[in-house]
């Protein structure tokens, strides 16, 4: 079975579309098969990446390599109980047919909380959850006192992941490997970040997760996007060499990567060609 990894946060514009698509193209390039589902159907951000990515291809005859892709949207069944019925067989037939055939299936969740939304950070092997650097993203992770930043307990995102934790051991016995990483980093040294960061750090233990290195704040990534491309696809020539931000943001994208770890996940698969 596929190694799934679940990007998530109940914000939207925190990144998880972004974060996932270059996840993906970042594990097709190192030569592993990449399936992907997009929970967010309304807003079908990932789908949409996926389809001008596809237009690009069309165009320029370019081979970019590019992950299998389900969509699934939300159930419009008469009840509740048949909505979550319908919506959890496509979840399992998705899982299915992709997890047979791919070393990892990327799944991009909307930004508000929903049942099939649980229902895949419950199938989650590895949780990645990225948040701008700011207090109010951590605010979705923890109750934090303004003033002294003590932790007064967990908010409604972690106890939402700390309840699919205890869903995947009970159908399994799996857990979760709970990655945060950071989003949208300013530039500069700024006093928000550090406390952010230092508040950060103090939750990674007691909520049970870790901190990955994030990415900064690049237009780069709204250009990108409109052509259906992500930072591995940027070639290097003699008449376009590649600027330091574009590479730097190239390396940022390659750590997140290495903190999955996949050669551990899945072995190492050579590289196509
Ligand atoms: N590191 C970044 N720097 C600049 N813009 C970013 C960055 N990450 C994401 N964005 C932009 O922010 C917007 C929201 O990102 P998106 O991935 O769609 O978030 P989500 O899926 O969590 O709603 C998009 O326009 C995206 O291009
Ligand atoms: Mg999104």
């Amino acid at each position: 079975m596929a190694h799934i990894i679940v990007f998530g946060n109940e914000k939207g514009g925190s990144g998880k579309s972004t974060a996932a698509m270059h996840t993906a193209v970042a594990l097709l390039r190192l030569g592993y098969k990449v399936g992907s589902i997009d929970l967010d159907a309304r807003q079908g951000t990932f789908t949409r990446y996926l389809k001008k990515r596809f237009d690009f291809i069309t165009s320029t005859r370019d081979h970019l390599p590019s992950p299998t892709h389900m969509a699934i949207p939300r159930s419009e069944a008469d009840t509740v109980v048949d909505q979550r019925a319908e919506e959890q067989e496509f979840l399992t037939l998705a899982l299915q047919e992709l997890g047979a055939s791919h070393h990892f299936i990327i799944i991009d969740t909307p930004g508000t909380d929903s049942f099939l939304s649980r229902l895949a950070h419950s199938h989650a092997d590895t949780l990645i959850t990225p948040m701008n650097d700011s207090f109010i993203d951590l605010d979705l992770l923890a109750d934090i006192d303004p003033d002294t930043f003590t932790i007064k307990g967990p908010s409604i995102y972690t106890k939402m992941v700390q309840d699919q934790r205890n869903q995947r051991k009970l159908r399994d016995g799996g857990t979760i490997d709970w990655i945060v990483m950071r989003n949208r980093l300013a530039s500069l040294n700024a006093r928000n970040k550090q406390d952010v960061g230092k508040v950060l750090k103090s939750l990674a233990e007691p909520f049970g997760f870790r901190i990955a290195p994030g990415f900064h704040e690049r237009v780069i990534f709204k250009e990108l996007f409109l052509k259906g491309l992500t930072l591995l696809d940027l070639k290097e020539s003699k008449e376009h060499p590649l600027t330091l931000s574009q590479l730097t943001a190239r390396q940022e994208v390659r750590k997140l990567v290495v903190e999955l770890g996949p050669e551990k996940i899945k072995g190492h698969v050579r590289p196509p060609g």
